[in-house]
């Protein structure tokens, strides 16, 4: 016999997944419906038009990708790319990397330039090697998690947008979050994902792309055999989109009016997207962008009043996930395993060059509140006075406690 499951009470301080609101795991349970049943297709409607508020667009195409975060990610590239497209990759962590690795293997030329971990670039340099290598798109990520960066694109997608390229943007870990603006920014294709600012769990990744992507994909579209119209049987595009699952003509007509089979729709992730999504415009995108700065203004001064040092280009922090370089003499692993073990607090590291350097704190979606920060500034305090760190004692608690008192702008 195997035992109830039973998981630990934990509170998840890390750049995803983060928290799930309880209101979101309350609908998770509601009762399945087909997948074509009109109750149904109504909610996948909402979702629609609730992703078009959340991304600030305009877009007819904005729905879900049934997969993590780069399953919309892959889905937005493979549908896009054509073998031997230039894909230009400006690189500035670990997520960089993933865009590059999944344009090669749909068959792009790719070319990264690299800024160092822990800042971000310059557009002009951006635009600069548009203008000298001459890609046919320019796929970048928004908020880069593994260095706590943000990118600003909206230059740069101006200039890709003059130079009729297209843009492609992660913004996984921004979207719900801090302001993201697909028209605005000239953005041609987006992904989002769930377990982040969302605080939905794992397991779908919302995208929007505009009508000069959807113009590309179309002219690849190839329809499954055992579902196509004569008509279509007989169009074979030369460059038909290789990939079955993520192909975005097909989902698009399964998200459109002709709900033409695909897939099976995951009927509770989708419930759960669409009550996060509620929870976020309710919330108001603008009140929302506001909470997440001012809980990450008092986790700062507490960490700073301790004597912390953050790491990166602060001008070019990441409202959401706050990255503390590792006090000398300190185990970070071991400091990570102290504050989970005795406080159930989990924080995050981080990849490459920087594990064993940082440690990344998330301050995502539900898992942004008032005393998650102050559970943790006091646990870390704690935990680092154990691995034989100097900081002030009770600093950060202060400090944070007085920016709370002061600042008592928002109830929680
Ligand atoms: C910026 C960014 N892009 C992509 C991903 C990949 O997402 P997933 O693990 O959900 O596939 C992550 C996950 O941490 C991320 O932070």
């Amino acid at each position: 016999m195997y035992k109830d499951l039973n998981t630990p009470i934990r509170t998840i301080l890390t750049p995803g997944p983060v928290e799930v609101d309880p209101r979101v795991l309350r609908v998770m349970s509601a009762p399945i419906l087909g997948q074509f049943d009109p109750a149904f297709t109504d909610i996948m409607n909402e979702v629609m038009d609730m992703l078009r508020k959340l991304f600030k667009t305009d877009n007819q195409w904005a729905f879900p990708v049934d997969g993590t975060s780069r399953s919309g990610i892959e889905a937005m590239l493979c549908s896009v790319i054509e073998p031997g497209d230039r894909v230009l990759v400006p690189v500035f962590g670990r997520f960089g990397y993933l865009l590059m690795e999944i344009c090669e293997r749909y068959g792009a030329e790719v070319k990264a330039i690299h800024q160092e971990w822990g800042a971000v670039f310059d557009p002009k340099a951006v635009i600069q090697e548009m203008d000298d290598w001459k890609p046919d798109i320019v796929a970048m990520v928004h908020a880069e998690t593994s260095t706590g960066c943000m990118q600003p694109l909206k230059e740069i997608g101006q200039a890709c947008r003059e130079r009729h390229l297209y843009f492609i943007v992660d913004a996984v870990a921004s979207v719900g979050g801090v302001d993201v603006r697909v028209d605005e920014w000239f953005i041609d294709g987006l992904i989002a994902g769930t377990q982040k600012c969302l605080s939905v769990p794992a397991g779908m990744s919302p995208l929007t792309y505009n009508e000069r992507i959807q113009k590309r994909i179309a002219r690849r579209k190839k329809v499954e055999r055992g579902i196509a119209t004569e008509e279509e049987l007989q169009q074979k595009a030369a460059t038909f989109i290789k990939s079955n699952y993520f192909d975005l003509s097909m989902l698009q007509d399964y998200w459109g009016p002709r709900r033409l089979n695909h897939h099976t729709e995951a009927t509770s992730m989708l419930y759960a997207l669409r009550e996060g999504l509620r929870l976020v415009l309710n919330e108001g995108l603008e009140n929302r962008f506001e909470r997440h700065k001012y809980h990450e203004r008092a986790l700062v001064s507490g960490l700073k009043a301790m004597g912390m040092e953050l790491f990166g280009d602060t001008s070019a922090k990441l409202p959401t996930v706050t990255c503390i370089k590792i006090p000398d003499g300190a185990d970070g692993d071991s400091v990570r395993r102290m504050l989970l073990d005795q406080f159930g607090i989990e924080i995050a590291t981080s990849f490459g060059p920087l594990h064993g350097k940082i440690l990344r704190v998330g301050t995502m979606g539900y898992s942004c509140r008032r005393e998650n920060i102050l559970t943790f500034l006091g646990a870390f305090e704690a935990v680092l006075i154990r691995h034989g760190i100097l900081v002030e004692k009770g600093a950060a608690l202060q400090a944070a406690l007085d920016y709370y008192t002061n600042e008592n702008k928002l109830s929680n």
